[in-house]
């Protein structure tokens, strides 16, 4: 894509600290200012972003934009307030904790919320002065969640892809967030979403259609006419950098000072953010009753212990620091002998040199969080391993786990497990260690953070071009004109239009939707044109539209075509038909009425529907998948078929369809404007029996036989009544 990309981010990858009068710029810690790093600094691309910093005078906004500027960097300024309410209050107290299952966490306090919806509309305005709808604008992460959507109502065209860099929790879950309708429209206004693991993606869909009652096809949703596509895109990390650099000059001069020291001892390196999702104390514990079950390793194995600071302002990290340092002074004062520390303990950052040195010279890394997204410590451990020697423990429940099979998995609640995997690891032969890390090398490798853009890149210009492609048969403000011109000339006119989700929207209970007002007076200026013939083609039962339209001057076809009316003469049926199959199938559909609460089974002359718009979307999904297929291998041989509808299935006689019952009509008399229109799978049968003149009109975006598409049932209304006009 040769557009312009806008990065936006909660925070730059640049931080701003004061240090007396100072402004100090700092690299940001955590796997997305770090793993975008390379991307954003390409010609024209911007990332946007809060520098961290708030206590600024005024004068020092503009030399901090100037600054950033020069790095294709662009501040976003949050005050105090922001701060601690969007960013330690609504982000860190909120979204954080439950997305990554810690609920009891959560502190679901609406000053946090609204400043989550104030600071986002800040991102928002400050996008929108800098970005068109010809740019690429990438939203990142948790923090930023209502922006897709807020973007999207300002730039409607635009290109907005959204990744999230942390978990997306089960449905369970998710439920209990207050705002859950409202984060969840967020993330839809993006026309791309991107998680790292398939589970992420699973829960989120899951979320999506129980929640908002969207239901998803391959990854798809349907939002308003517009397809939102879902995918998982497993981020990496820029593998050539960490992999030269361990034989790098820099990093060998800090190799040299860490092996005087620690050598000949062997060392197990834990590097996370000081996170309560890390594990941190977990792995603490294990360590100490790993010393305490095999004492032949005290002396022999230190721990290095790197904590980088975050979220320093938040009690929950306030509290996990005095907790880690307690244990940590716990397993030192129990184990430390004059010339050797069981563990190390830096609570701090280091520069990437001295990272790549303890990568490339520790035996274990002992990577376990309770949850994470992704995770890159625990690839760049590997990248670092030019060598191939060493082990990688890792937890199952971060992303990464799902790409590095090779490494030692663990349940990091599973004390014992992480004994032994301590123990397994520091024996584990050399030949072993090579084969599996040069398998990870592999993957790592291929799937790295330049591999991760172009996906998700390409991925958003192909949504883009199948909206561009459904856009493009929708029908045009031409396009209608057009059939009002055909309309006006014509002498002798038929129209079949079909009922549900044409003339009227979907409501739960199937009977709310009798015809109101200002459907009822479309019709009747319809048909009280003599030149016209009003044909309802629905798969109703024919009472219920004799209820509702036998009044007007219309003709029916009810049943899909099994009954037929025309104006003020009798129902007639189109042929005989069998019905002596009824009992037997209407029993298996009564088993799934009992077991799928919401359903219902409607019974028509020569057919039976089971509904299930009430019932809850995804489990009636599923339920719809197991019925077609257990009533498909019942109706094997018989002379019947299965149509599936709107969140109907239906099972009726084989050669009853709209389409034949249509051509009925067709052949009765000659026309010169012919217009079909309906939503429906069943539909495709009208269109297909229509003449090659006639106008034929799918609503909703889904590919049809129709010629175009129109958007919703409410334009087909304004179209008929424009043909009066
Ligand atoms: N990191 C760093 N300095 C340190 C420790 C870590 O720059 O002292 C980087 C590390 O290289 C990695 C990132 O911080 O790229 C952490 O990302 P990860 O996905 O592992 O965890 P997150 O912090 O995003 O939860
Ligand atoms: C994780 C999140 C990032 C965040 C980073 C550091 O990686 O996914 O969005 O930037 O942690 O956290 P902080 O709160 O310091 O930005």
């Amino acid at each position: 894509m040769s557009s312009r990309k806008i990065i936006v981010s909660n925070r730059l990858p640049v931080t701003i600290q004061q240090q007396e009068n100072d402004l100090i710029f700092n690299p940001s810690a955590g796997g997305l200012a770090t793993g975008l790093g390379s991307i954003y600094k390409e010609k024209n691309n911007i990332w946007l972003g809060w520098p961290g910093f708030y206590n600024y005078e005024n004068q020092q906004v503009g030399n901090i934009t100037k600054e950033l500027k020069k790095q294709n960097l662009s501040p976003v300024f949050l005050t105090k307030e922001d701060v601690e309410d969007y960013y330690e209050g609504f982000s860190n107290k909120v979204i954080w904790p439950l997305f990554h299952y810690f609920s009891d966490y959560a502190r679901f306090e609406s000053h946090f919320w609204e400043a989550y919806r104030r600071v986002n509309q800040t991102f928002c305005d400050e996008i929108v002065k800098i970005a068109t709808e010809e740019d690429v604008i990438w939203v990142h992460d948790y923090q930023l969640l209502l922006l897709p959507k807020l973007i999207r109502s300002r730039l409607p065209k635009a290109s907005i892809g959204f990744f999230q860099h942390i978990p997306f929790p089960s449905f369970e879950i998710f439920r209990l967030l207050p705002w859950r309708e409202e984060i969840l429209e967020g993330f839809l206004g993006a026309d791309l979403i991107g998680f790292h693991t398939y589970d992420d993606m699973r829960h989120f869909l899951s979320s999506v259609s129980r929640i908002l009652g969207f239901p998803h096809q391959m990854g798809e949703i349907k939002v308003q006419g517009r397809i939102v596509a879902v995918d998982s895109f497993p981020m990496g990390i820029d593998y050539d950098k960490f992999f030269h650099a361990s034989s790098s000059k820099e990093t060998l001069a800090k190799s040299k000072d860490y092996k005087k020291i620690l050598s000949p001892q062997k060392v197990i390196l834990s590097i996370d953010r000081l996170d309560y999702s890390k594990g941190i104390k977990h792995r603490l514990n294990a360590f100490d009753l790993f010393l305490e079950k095999y004492p032949a390793y005290i002396g022999k194995v230190s721990l290095i212990l790197i904590v980088v600071p975050s979220r320093a302002k938040v009690d929950k990290y306030q509290q996990l620091k005095e907790e880690i340092d307690t244990i940590v002074g716990r397993i030192e004062g129990k184990y430390s002998q004059m010339d050797w520390a069981p563990i190390h303990y830096f609570y701090r950052s280091f520069d990437f040199h001295s990272l790549s040195a303890l990568y490339s010279n520790a035996e274990v890394a002992m990577i376990t969080p309770l949850r994470d997204g992704m995770n890159l410590v625990c690839k760049e451990f590997i990248a670092s391993k030019k060598t191939q020697e060493g082990v990688l423990i890792l937890s199952e429940m971060a992303g990464a786990a799902k790409e590095l099979s090779e490494a030692i998995l663990v349940n990091p609640h599973d004390v014992h497990q992480l004994i032994e995997a301590m123990r397994v690891a520091l024996e584990m032969p050399a030949k072993e260690q090579k084969e599996r890390i040069s398998a990870m090398q592999k993957t790592i490798k291929r799937y790295s953070v330049h591999q991760w853009v172009s996906l998700f890149m390409n991925q958003l210009l192909n949504v883009k071009k199948k909206q561009q492609e459904f856009n493009m048969k929708l029908i045009s403000s031409n396009g209608l004109i057009k059939i009002k011109n055909d309309y006006s000339k014509a002498e002798k006119r038929i129209l079949f239009l079909d009922y549900d989700g044409t003339l009227v929207g979907f409501n739960k209970n199937p009977l709310a939707v009798a015809p109101d007002d200002g459907l009822i007076k479309i019709l009747k200026n319809l048909t009280s044109d003599k030149k016209n013939k009003v044909v309802i083609i629905s798969g109703r039962d024919k009472n219920i539209l004799e209820k509702w339209l036998g009044e007007l001057e219309l003709d029916i076809i009810a049943e899909h075509g099994v009954w037929l009316k025309e104006n003020t003469k009798e129902w007639e049926m189109i042929d005989e038909l069998d019905q002596s199959w009824k009992g037997h199938i209407k029993h298996v559909l009564e088993m799934y009425v009992d077991r799928t609460p919401g359903s219902f089974i409607e019974e028509k002359d020569f057919s039976l529907a089971w509904h299930y718009r009430s019932a809850d979307t995804e489990f009636g999904e599923m339920r719809a998948r197991d019925l077609i297929s257990n009533v498909s291998y019942l109706i094997l041989n018989m002379d019947l078929q299965m149509m599936e509808g709107n969140k109907v299935i239906e099972i009726k006689n084989r050669d009853v369809n709209k389409g034949k019952a249509a051509r009925k009509w067709l052949q009765k008399d000659s026309y010169d404007f012919v217009l079909a229109i309906g939503d429906d799978v069943t539909d495709e049968d009208t269109f297909q029996n229509m003449p090659e003149s006639a106008h034929t009109l799918k609503v909703g975006l889904i590919a049809s036989k129709a010629k175009c598409n129109i958007k919703s049932f409410k334009e087909v209304r304004d179209m008929l009544s424009a043909f009066s006009n």
